[in-house]
């Protein structure tokens, strides 16, 4: 099984939460996927978006065993396309043949990267990812947050990348018995 990817939700590729995933991609050495990307439309309880392309990116992800999911706080959450993403992991509860594949998560390891305009990170967003991955059996490895609020300033948040990117390196490397 391979080790670590990255999907980013924002409303630009290249801003602040890009610009910190893509820090920790490089020194991880990791794919990154941007969901604005993917045809991924909102949860339909009709399921006629079968088709788009959740299920495919799901696939490739369970390939996987540490996810980490990239937001900016918009309005205390997680970004729309992120959201719209997360939603989506209701079709491995509702679709009956999908319910193996989402048992798949339950082997997963999943992190936030997130940045803001303020110091702390709202319990709100955390929770919001924590507790879905709880729901889905995804066991919480942790998060890092920078603030932007005086710009992208990747010095400053030094110590938590490197903090961050040794525990995704401990869990990133391969255990050969
Ligand atoms: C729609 C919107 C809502 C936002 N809401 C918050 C918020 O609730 N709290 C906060 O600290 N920053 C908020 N911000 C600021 C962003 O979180 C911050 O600029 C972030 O670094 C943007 O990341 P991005 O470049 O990936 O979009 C908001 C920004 C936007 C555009």
């Amino acid at each position: 099984m391979e080790k670590t990817i990255a999907v980013i939700g924002s409303s630009r590729r290249n801003g602040n939460t890009g610009k910190l995933l893509d820090h920790i991609a490089n020194e991880l050495g990791i794919e990154v996927i941007d969901l604005a990307s993917k045809n991924i439309s909102p949860f339909d309880y009709d399921h006629k978006n079968i088709d788009d392309d959740f299920l495919p990116l799901m696939d490739h992800l369970l390939k996987y065993e540490n996810i980490i999911f990239a937001s900016p706080v918009y309005w205390f959450a997680m970004s729309a396309q992120m959201k719209i993403f997360i939603d989506r992991m209701s079709d491995f509860l509702s679709v009956e043949e999908l319910k193996d594949k989402g048992r798949e998560l339950r082997n997963k390891v999943g992190y936030i990267v997130s940045t803001s305009i303020s110091e702390e990170l709202d319990r709100s967003f955390i929770n919001s990812f924590a507790d879905t991955f709880g729901y889905l059996g995804i066991k919480y490895g942790g998060f890092i947050h920078m603030n932007c609020n005086n710009g992208f300033d990747l010095s400053a948040a030094e110590k938590n990348i490197d903090n961050f990117v040794s525990k995704l390196n401990i869990a990133n490397v391969n255990v050969v018995i």
